[in-house]
């Protein structure tokens, strides 16, 4: 069965992007199942470079159909404006397909990400501030509004008073903010319908149809398994979920039909964002991680936080998602380290625990465990097999590879495309 679920297994910034436009050739429709533009996917391709928010990178390939399923958050301004960025760099986007059930993110939604944040003070989560935690708020809570409300001025109309009626009071009485005007809204929404309506369908019954007919759906995952809403590091998480379940109920595909989920693994850690962070370095390591990884966020320029790999994350993230392979990146970042600590468990108030614990306070508390890997000094950018690479980097991929419970079928040597290391076969 060709349909393959492609997530980020730690905190997001794995490298999503080069996966999915490197397996984009070979398949027939990308499709993004959850998050909105608080996702940033870098794809590399020659000397271009590409940003891409909203849409699935698949849209750089040309013979690929890109879908934005339902379970999407949609800022229409972001997504026009990124089409026609693409549009003017020659990249035919007249593909792609959206559905109408998918979430709008309002001016409202992303005034009230940044004040909620402003308002929590020393405890915000640190988001980035585009509106996706309170679009799904009002998803959750049945006042949201869709694609498809658009195309209907008047029920658009009720649906924004009826969720501003209540946000007003809100902006104005706790955060003494201005109200916001429904009727401004509308007609700012009602601006994007004739721009929308070419690419508004039914995508699980288009989806649905292709998986049947044998062809290839690859869901690309944004942000990661540690920031998911139910499985990552509640509340220091984003509002959707990046898991391989997600796939099925941000695209209207049963989980039958998913034939491949495979984890894309930094072969360090990083997160951006408030949250716990076991083997976090605030050394000159960290710093350096953070340099020749070039580990500043896509969307908010933000610095990541970076740290050693760690295991017991990797490991959750093969339980969680079922993974049946990852996909091991930048590990050419590593090169130069005469030892390579990896974490192996955590110590919790004294005792050794080797799975990720459930309670938050347990894993504030957790510290890591290391082993020491040797490291190498030999230049891997270029390496083409895994034979190419020096003992020492196939003796860390391989400890990797045990300590986390799924074969590492790939390795990132590189940004581009071709700098890849392909183990077994993704199709
Ligand atoms: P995503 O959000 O998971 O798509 O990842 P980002 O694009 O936010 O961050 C990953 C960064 O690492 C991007 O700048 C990629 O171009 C880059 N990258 C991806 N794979 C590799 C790799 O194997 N080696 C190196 N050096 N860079 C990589
Ligand atoms: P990609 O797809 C890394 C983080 C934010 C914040 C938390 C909640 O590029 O891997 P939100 O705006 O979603 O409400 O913020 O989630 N976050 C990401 N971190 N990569 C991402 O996406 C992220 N998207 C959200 O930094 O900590
Ligand atoms: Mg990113």
């Amino acid at each position: 069965m060709p349909a393959l679920v492609l997530l980020g297994a730690q905190w997001g910034d794995e490298g999503k992007g080069k996966a999915t436009d490197l397996l984009g050739g070979s398949v027939d429709y990308v499709v993004r199942y959850q998050g909105g533009n608080n996702a940033g996917h870098t794809v590399v391709v020659g000397d271009q470079k590409y940003a891409l928010h909203l849409l699935p990178s698949g849209i750089l390939s040309p013979g690929c159909t890109p879908v934005i399923g339902n379970g999407v958050v949609v800022d229409p301004a972001v997504l026009l404006s990124e089409l026609s960025g693409l549009n003017e760099r020659g990249v035919d986007t007249s593909k792609l397909l959206l559905s109408g059930n998918a979430h709008l993110i309002t001016p409202y939604h992303t005034t009230l990400d940044k004040v909620t944040e402003r308002f929590l003070g020393k405890r915000k989560i640190g988001t980035t501030g585009r509106g996706i935690g309170p679009t799904y708020a009002d998803k959750i809570n049945r006042v949201g509004i869709r694609v498809q409300d658009i195309f209907d001025e008047s029920i658009l109309q009720q649906k924004v008073e009826a969720a501003l009626d209540f946000k007003n009071q809100i902006l104005a009485k706790l955060y003494n903010r201005r109200a916001i005007a429904a009727d401004q809204v509308v007609e700012e929404l009602l601006g994007y319908a004739d721009k929308l309506r070419p690419f508004v369908c039914d995508t699980t019954l288009v989806l649905n149809n292709a998986i049947d007919e044998g062809k290839v759906v690859l869901f690309e995952g944004g942000q990661g398994t540690l920031l998911d809403v139910d499985h990552g590091t509640y509340p220091f998480v984003t509002s959707s979920n990046p898991t391989a379940g997600g796939a099925c109920t941000g695209a209207g595909v049963g989980p039958t039909k998913i034939s491949r989920v495979i984890g894309i693994l930094k072969a360090y850690t990083t997160r951006v964002g408030a949250g716990p962070f076991p083997t976090e370095l605030f050394d000159e390591d960290g710093e350096k991680l953070r340099t020749i990884g070039h580990e500043r966020g896509v969307t908010t320029g933000r610095d990541r936080r970076c740290g050693w790999f760690d295991a017991v994350i990797a490991r959750y993230a093969t339980r969680v998602n079922g993974l049946t392979d990852f996909f091991l990146t930048k590990l050419d970042v590593l090169t130069g380290w005469e030892q390579i600590p990896v974490c192996v468990a955590y110590e919790i108030d004294g005792k050794r625990v080797e799975e990720l614990p459930y309670s938050q306070t347990d894993f504030h508390h957790a510290k890591p465990v290391y082993e020491m890997l040797p490291g190498w000094s030999e230049d891997i950018s270029k390496a083409k097999t895994f034979a190419d690479l020096p003992k020492n980097a196939q003796a860390y991929v391989k400890a990797l590879e045990e300590m986390s419970g799924a074969p590492i079928s790939a390795i990132g040597v590189g940004p581009g495309r071709d700098e890849t290391i392909e183990i077994n076969s993704f199709l």
